[in-house]
């Protein structure tokens, strides 16, 4: 089975997991990315199920709107029942490395607000160890290159991610040789120190609750 196909599999899986845990109130978070994008398009035949979404990005929100599924700010909202995205890495305690769509900030913000966050995956996406993908991180343009000089400060080797400008108009640093990151909260609470970085993409102070994996054998559902 292609990757694509993996990710077709895992995106049903979610659907049809999201079904059982909403009602016509609620609220769907939704997140950004090849596999997202997945959940969206089989989500969408379903959009009478519920009150509508909140998207992580400027690009799932457009997807959603061409769909006809309400797409509501934040701030509007009082609840988000669960929230849906996909990651780069994740490891078996549910930790996970995001943003390699730059949608990271967004993106760790609903998912501190969702009261239930599935994180859905292939198993390439699959380590022990945090760390191997580059790490993302968000950083105000003014400051990019001093959080650059912290990040080797960190051991880190950080990469301007030309020509990317975030949907909160800020710029990413990719961090490279961070493998392994143990322990993976300390490394997300340093990095959050850094004056000048909005966020980064370690997703452990607050890791998926559940995680749908998708092999050539179908798609396993981990807690941590
Ligand atoms: C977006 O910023 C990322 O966090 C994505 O969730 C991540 O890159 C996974 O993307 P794919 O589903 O395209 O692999």
């Amino acid at each position: 089975m292609n990757q694509d196909k993996l990710k077709q599999s895992v995106a049903q899986a979610a659907v049809d997991y999201t079904l059982t845990r909403i009602n016509g109130d609620s609220i769907v978070g939704i997140g950004t990315g090849s596999t997202a994008n997945f959940f969206i398009d089989l989500l969408a035949p379903h959009r009478g199920k519920f009150a509508g979404t909140v998207a992580s990005s400027a690009a799932s929100e457009e997807r959603l709107r061409g769909h006809r599924i309400p797409v509501y700010e934040l701030n509007a909202v009082d609840d988000v029942a669960i929230y849906i995205d996909g990651a780069d890495e994740t490891n078996p305690q549910l930790e996970l490395i995001k943003g390699g769509g730059a949608a990271l900030t967004r993106e760790k913000i609903v998912a501190a607000v969702a009261r239930e966050f599935v994180c859905i995956a292939d198993q390439s996406k699959w380590v022990d160890h945090l760390g191997v993908y580059p790490l993302p991180i968000e950083v105000i343009p003014m400051a990019r290159s001093h959080v650059a000089r912290e990040l080797v400060k960190l051991g880190g080797d950080p990469v301007y991610r030309q020509g990317v400008i975030t949907d909160n108009g800020n710029v990413i640093l990719d961090v490279y040789r961070l493998h392994p990151i143990s322990p993976v909260r300390d490394l997300e609470e340093k990095i959050n120190n850094i004056t000048g970085v909005v966020t980064n993409g370690l997703f452990a102070l607050r890791p998926a609750d559940i995680l749908l994996l998708a092999n050539e054998d179908g798609v396993k559902t981990i807690t941590a």
